[in-house]
């Protein structure tokens, strides 16, 4: 290979693939994201995450009898079987939620016999299952953990409302179930983010939907992806009153240090539209709960864009959501997974359906043409 090929570091800016699912794009200076075409503000707005999740997978918004069957099909989804609560209680309890959700997932696929059927039909299937599973498996291991008898999902209830209810043992108000929901959907995909390529990469070989998406939940994990969520709140955590934000976050810069949640590859000068979806629910979760983590997170976000102008991205709120909520930190990546799946499984089905497989090059800057001395002669 040639020595002066151009190297694009982390991909940035390159075009990887087609999609029709999402959209994201800098027009007029602001920031646009966009599912199948709506908009990310109306979907915050109007939709619910099952509605979501459906238009990711299908294409268009359903019809109020598709949406129906869809909900209803996703309730008959969420069991899970016993030989995944049996891993569930097997699992050390300290094991972190995200390698639980991982092996899980793993091993939902060694109990599916269709596994290898890679048509249409049969991975819509795949997808609306994991989609109705993920949140079991969260709440369950987190009751398992801690000692609480296991709630079991209620047909009653919708999706986020349903895994707040297994998670705490109560129906939670309507106000923490819409919270829920909205981050969810802000949550449900964004084009070609790390995890989603990695799904993407593995569908391009045709592996199965699960080792697809095992690949993703393995990628979403890391702190410069969906780990951020909960490391921001462990810094909040440090911070502890606002007034100490500033110090902290210049004594961070001046060591050189990452500031969680904030930065951001395509929104790099202008506010990431789920960040402002997700500081006004935070607000208002704030004044009608706990306001400590917004007061905190308010002074983070004056002192980071004074001291470096990076803008803050969608793990920083979120987290204070999730802290509103009263959801324990390491669950927070597992949320962003619960939310991210319906667009994980729309990027695989969109791989399969026009597939060609994913294999870059290297440029190679290693010794060549090394003569190879027998391990007797090196000493
Ligand atoms: C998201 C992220 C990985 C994007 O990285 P990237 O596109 O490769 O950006 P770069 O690493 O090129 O950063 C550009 C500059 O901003 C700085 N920067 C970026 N994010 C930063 C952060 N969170 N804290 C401090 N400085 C940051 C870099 O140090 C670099 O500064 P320099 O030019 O003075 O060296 C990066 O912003 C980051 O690490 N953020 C923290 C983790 C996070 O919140 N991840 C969730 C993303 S949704």
């Amino acid at each position: 290979m040639k020595m002066n090929v151009e190297i694009k570091e982390g991909l940035e800016g390159i075009i990887a693939c087609k999609t029709s699912i999402s959209r994201v794009d800098i027009e007029d200076g602001k920031a646009v994201l966009e599912y199948r075409g709506y908009n990310i503000h109306d979907l915050a707005r109007y939709s619910t995450y099952e509605e979501t999740a459906y238009l990711l997978l299908f294409g268009e918004l359903p019809t109020k009898k598709e949406l129906k069957a869809f909900e209803e099909e996703l309730k008959d989804l969420r069991d899970l079987p016993a030989q995944i609560i049996g891993l569930l209680t097997h699992l050390p309890p300290f094991t972190h939620p995200m390698v639980v959700l991982r092996t899980a997932i793993s091993y939902l696929g060694s109990m599916d016999k269709e596994k290898h059927f890679m048509d249409y039909e049969h991975s819509i299937q795949k997808a609306k299952s994991l989609i109705a599973k993920i949140p079991t498996i969260i709440a369950y291991f987190h009751r398992i953990r801690t000692g609480q008898n296991l709630v079991h999902p209620n047909p009653d209830l919708g999706h986020a409302e349903n895994f707040l209810y297994m998670l705490k043992g109560e129906v939670p108000d309507r106000i923490e179930a819409r919270a829920l929901d909205v981050d969810l959907i802000l949550h449900a995909d964004h084009e070609l983010n790390a995890s989603t390529f990695a799904a993407r990469i593995a569908a391009s070989t045709l592996a199965d939907m699960y080792a697809c998406v095992v690949a993703a939940t393995g990628t979403l994990m890391g702190p410069l992806h969906g780990g951020a969520a909960q490391k921001v709140i462990e810094m909040l955590r440090e911070i502890a009153v606002p007034w100490r934000a500033e110090e902290y976050v210049l004594k961070k810069l001046e060591r050189k240090e990452r500031i969680m949640g904030f930065g951001h590859r395509i929104y790099r000068n202008v506010m990431d539209p789920r960040t402002i979806e997700l500081r006004n629910l935070a607000k208002k979760l704030a004044k009608m709960k706990d306001s400590k983590w917004f007061e905190i997170a308010e002074e983070v976000a004056k002192a980071v864009y004074k001291h470096k102008g990076l803008l803050p991205n969608v793990d920083f709120y979120s987290a204070c959501v999730y802290a509103c909520l009263g959801i324990p930190d390491d669950l927070f990546i597992p949320i962003f997974a619960m939310g991210r799946i319906a667009g994980w499984t729309a990027h695989i089905i969109e791989q399969y359906v026009n597939n060609r497989l994913i294999r870059p090059r290297a440029l190679y800057i290693g010794e060549k043409g090394k003569k190879y001395i027998p391990l007797r002669e090196r000493g």
